[in-house]
């Protein structure tokens, strides 16, 4: 697979990378910015839960990676003044382990659990009471002499995040008393999460540029944050650091990173369908074959921001590439090079 700046999950783990990603992490509502409504029912239902001085509901996030599920935990947690414990599904391999996370945590704190599709069944099974009553079923011992023992737990809430609801078992998502979807950002408040880096990176950014990179972005603040820096390293090296639209122009050009955000293997992901399949439609794992990805990481990482650009369409037999991507590949469609108008696929 190509390495990609647009692609998250080998990045997340670099230390350097995380520790940007903490300094630039807005702490309150207020500096966060986009997810108006998701803002606006989240604050009242932490106002309506420390008005009656319960805990705060257990709550699902759901979307595409890089729009801050992560981040907006943590502000959750920040406004109801509670502490937050974050893990992941795969980290949790055992019942135990979600046992002693449990028991571990006081009235009121936050459980993050990123990648919640991914737990593993018999952890999803204890979690269910655990969500339910703050109760801990656990099995003491095997065969006849077994016993069960209830345990009570403190008040907490789960925060659960997920790149998709649809691989979240029924039974685990009815538990939750709030489900949102974080939706892409627009241009112009991609720009004000550009900006608001480059003020606490200490980077030099003008109007123009910072307008640029937003286009750039996927719509996207992680990968924002990650071009900012990528355009800085070249501002460094080849300018006195400062950022205008001639310098991240040559630096998006260097990265091969187009006017729609699109990188290499978005463009050859493109490509493959229009000259494998004419356009599609085709099957998502006829793509990852012939493009080398994992089914996983097409419908994770390219198709969320191809369909929400409409240079991809979804459709009962397949994804399809619209007349939008042919001219901005510059290609011409089936439709209009077919002499004999019997190819129209678009
Ligand atoms: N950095 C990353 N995401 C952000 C957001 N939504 N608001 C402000 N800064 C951010």
């Amino acid at each position: 697979m190509i390495e990609r700046i647009v692609h998250d999950a080998e990045v997340q783990d670099d230390p350097v990378e995380v520790e940007l990603e903490v300094t630039l992490r807005p702490k309150d509502f207020v500096n966060y910015i986009g997810q108006e409504r998701l803002k606006q029912n989240l604050q009242l239902a932490i106002k309506a839960a420390k008005k009656r001085g319960d805990p705060l509901d257990h709550i699902l996030l759901y979307g595409p990676p890089g729009l801050g599920k992560t981040t907006m935990a943590m502000v959750i947690a920040h406004e109801m003044g509670a502490n937050i414990r974050i893990t992941s599904g795969p980290a949790i391999e055992r019942a135990g382990d979600l046992a002693s996370l449990l028991t571990n945590l006081q009235d009121g704190d936050v459980l993050f659990i990123d990648e919640i599709h991914r737990l593993h069944r018999s952890v999803e099974e204890v979690l269910y009471s655990a969500m339910e009553d703050f109760k801990l079923d656990i099995m003491l011992g095997k065969g006849p002499s077994a016993r069960s023992l209830r345990l009570d737990l403190p008040k907490f809430t789960i925060i659960g995040a997920t790149t998709r609801t649809g691989s979240l078992a029924a039974p685990l998502r009815d538990r939750f008393g709030m489900i949102h979807r974080l939706e892409f950002y627009n241009p112009s408040e991609i720009q004000k999460i550009i900006e608001r880096a480059a003020k606490i990176l200490n980077v030099k950014l003008d109007r123009d540029a910072a307008a640029s990179l937003a286009t750039r972005a996927r719509l996207t603040p992680r990968i924002a944050n990650r071009l900012l820096k990528r355009v800085r390293d070249y501002a460094d090296v080849n300018g006195d650091g400062i950022i205008d639209s001639d310098i991240s122009t040559k630096a998006l050009e260097l990265l091969e990173i187009d006017a729609l955000g699109l990188d290499v293997a978005d463009r050859m992901l493109l490509n493959a369908i229009i000259e494998h399949y004419r356009g599609g439609p085709v099957g998502v794992d006829t793509i990852a074959a012939i493009t080398a990805e994992e089914r996983g990481t097409i419908e994770d990482f390219f198709e969320p921001y191809l369909m929400q650009i409409g240079l991809i369409e979804r459709t009962p037999r397949g994804r399809k590439v619209t007349p939008k991507a042919y001219r901005h590949l510059g290609k011409t469609t089936v439709e209009n090079s077919a002499p004999d108008g019997q190819a129209n696929l678009l």
